[in-house]
């Protein structure tokens, strides 16, 4: 492919542009003019994603087309903006307002996506958890947030402890059979029988609507607080980096718990009014083949644990089912290991597009367009509107091939706002002046693609999902028999990196295969599975710094076999 061609970019009206030259003249101003907030000031983001869409042609497309073992239900975006109305008006009269808190743990239904848009139409700020936290998991960011509702079901009603919460004040259930007591309602039941007609709550820009816990390295997970602004740049990356249009048929396998099942499971696609596919239930070859097949569908986002699963599926079962209307493949979460990216061209005869972002950055900004040449094992080039760069630890730019902090320039419209409650948190991102730090390692090179290194700190990252090593160990130290413990990544070739414990036991306990089984499941109970040491080594002690700090450096360098470095501040 010559130069040109390479770096070319879709624009609105489906013109190709020169990736250099939008790059060079285009701001995010120029993508506002699409919203309704031009004339009046005011916004709402679910407005924007779904009502919008019902005062033209789109009126009767299919918004959202759902699927599970059991249920097989397809929704138009008038029938998303009535059940969203109606939602609204159950939690308003319940007396939610706005900027309060309303917390979703539930299993991918369609009534999620409801509940989801009708707590952003009347002002709330949503907390989405993933349905595989376990009670310290969901305690803590209730706990945190001061959440007033919550809406779950029966069964994930246990892993709340409702008497530790003095803010929860309201509880929607939904399934079957539901009693009410007092704080206690019937989502159904509720939503069913409510106004289909709604007053919207009209936002600042800069108002809030999300909120998703993350973790750090230290500390418990930390509130990442988006607004209604967000939009604009999924909208914008919808089209230039998903590639979607008028008629794409789209399927994102994140879940909601986590950024990039809202960024890009609920935001990117209705923005730009296309046909959104939700699959409900777990993973796996077959099902995932055929909801691609069944659907139709053309634009598909993932994830490279993922990807590795299938490619150890093999070849033949890909076979069976017919994808050719696939057009175009995303991954994000973690490295897209380039025999990935060669499999995935043999096999599926596409290449899988990587891109990359975080939780804090509210949407992508580092991308393999659909038109340009991809490097495989590369994130890509910054999108138009964005400065991405490497620097160093004072703020200076480095050149081609120098590994250095990955950074961006400040503000970008997706921008996180605040960390929860946690000023010197936020303020830790930008303690180098005009500049985001991620927290990754990475170069560029000399055509401006960038390529990743790994974490600065040690934040694990396992099959896409993001484990602070800190949450694992406070939670192993509850175990009578752990008297003390360090976690860290270890290398895996499917999910990435797997979570490695070292423990050293209490006087009294010994180590055994059955003392192993007993403290992962007692992680999983407490915490969540994914959250879970697939390795344990006990140890008689732990490396520490004088202060008692466990140096998870050392335990790295242990496992990895490499040399240890400075030990100067480490006790005897
Ligand atoms: C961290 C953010 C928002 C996407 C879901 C993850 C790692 C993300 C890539 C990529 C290598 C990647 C980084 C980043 N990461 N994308 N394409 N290549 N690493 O969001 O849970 O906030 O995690 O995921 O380390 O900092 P998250």
């Amino acid at each position: 492919m010559d130069h040109y061609n390479r770096y070319k970019v879709q624009t609105k009206d489906n013109q190709l542009m020169d990736y250099e030259e939008k790059t060079k003249t285009f701001d995010w101003s120029q993508v506002e003019k699409s919203f309704s907030w031009n004339e009046t000031g005011k916004v709402n983001i679910a407005f924007e994603a779904i009502d919008k869409h019902c005062e033209s042609n789109k009126k009767n497309k299919i918004a959202l087309m759902y699927s599970d073992s059991i249920r097989k239900e397809a929704y138009t975006y008038q029938a998303l903006k009535e059940h969203s109305n109606r939602m609204g008006n159950v939690f308003r009269d319940i007396g939610i307002r706005k900027g309060d808190r309303i917390f979703i743990f539930m299993p991918r239904v369609p009534e999620l996506y409801f509940s989801f848009l009708g707590a952003l139409k009347i002002g709330a700020i949503v907390g989405p958890l993933f349905e595989a936290f376990m009670e310290e998991a969901v305690k803590d960011r209730l706990a945190d947030s001061e959440a007033t509702m919550l809406i779950t079901t029966p069964e994930l009603l246990k892993r709340v402890p409702l008497h530790e919460l003095p803010h929860l004040k309201h509880i929607l259930l939904y399934g079957e059979n539901i009693e009410v007591k007092s704080g206690f309602y019937d989502l159904n039941a509720e939503w069913q029988q409510a106004s289909p007609q709604l007053k919207i709550e009209w936002m600042n820009l800069d108002d809030p609507m999300l909120i998703h816990y993350t973790s750090g390295s230290t500390g418990k997970p930390k509130g990442v607080l988006h607004v209604h602004r967000a939009m604009i740049q999924q909208y914008q990356t919808g089209k230039w980096v998903l590639d979607l249009k008028e008629d794409d048929i789209y399927w994102c396998t994140a879940d909601p718990g986590w950024v990039t099942g809202t960024s890009y499971g609920i935001f990117a696609p209705w923005l730009n009014g296309v046909t959104n596919v939700i699959r409900g239930g777990r993973f796996s070859p077959e099902d995932w083949y055929k909801t691609l097949e069944k659907n139709k569908i053309s634009v598909w986002y993932s994830a490279p644990t993922a990807f590795r699963m299938l490619m150890a599926a093999g070849e033949q079962i890909v076979k069976q089912y017919d994808l050719s209307t696939v057009r175009h493949i995303l991954s994000v979460g973690e490295p897209l290991n380039p025999e990935v990216v060669r499999w995935g061209l043999e096999t599926y005869g596409k290449r899988i597009h990587d891109n990359w972002w975080m939780t804090e950055t509210g949407s992508i900004l580092i991308a393999n367009y659909p038109q340009m040449e991809i490097r495989a094992g590369s994130m890509g080039k910054p999108i138009p509107g964005i400065h991405a760069a490497i620097i160093d630890d004072d703020g200076t730019e480095l050149p081609p091939y120098t590994m250095g902090n990955l950074a961006i320039r400040t503000p970008w419209p997706s921008m996180m706002r605040q960390i929860w409650k946690n000023e010197e948190k936020y303020k830790a991102y930008f303690r180098i002046s005009g500049w985001y730090l991620s927290g990754d390692s990475a170069y560029i090179d000399d055509d401006g693609y960038f390529w990743f290194q790994g974490r600065l700190d040690d934040v694990i990252n396992t099959s896409g999902e993001r484990v602070g090593p800190f949450e694992v160990e406070s939670k192993l130290v509850e175990h009578p028999a752990v008297a003390e413990a360090g976690v860290i990544g270890k290398p895996d070739p499917i999910r990435g990196q797997i979570i490695k414990a070292f423990i050293s036991l209490r006087q009294g306990y010994f180590e055994s295969e059955e003392l192993k089984e007993e403290i992962q499941t007692y992680i999983k109970h407490g915490l969540a599975a994914h959250a879970v040491p697939r390795e344990i080594e006990f140890k008689d002690k732990l490396p520490k710094t004088r202060s008692g700090k466990i140096m998870r450096r050392v335990l790295k360098s242990w496992e990895l076999g490499l040399p240890t470095g400075d030990l100067s501040t480490m006790e005897d």
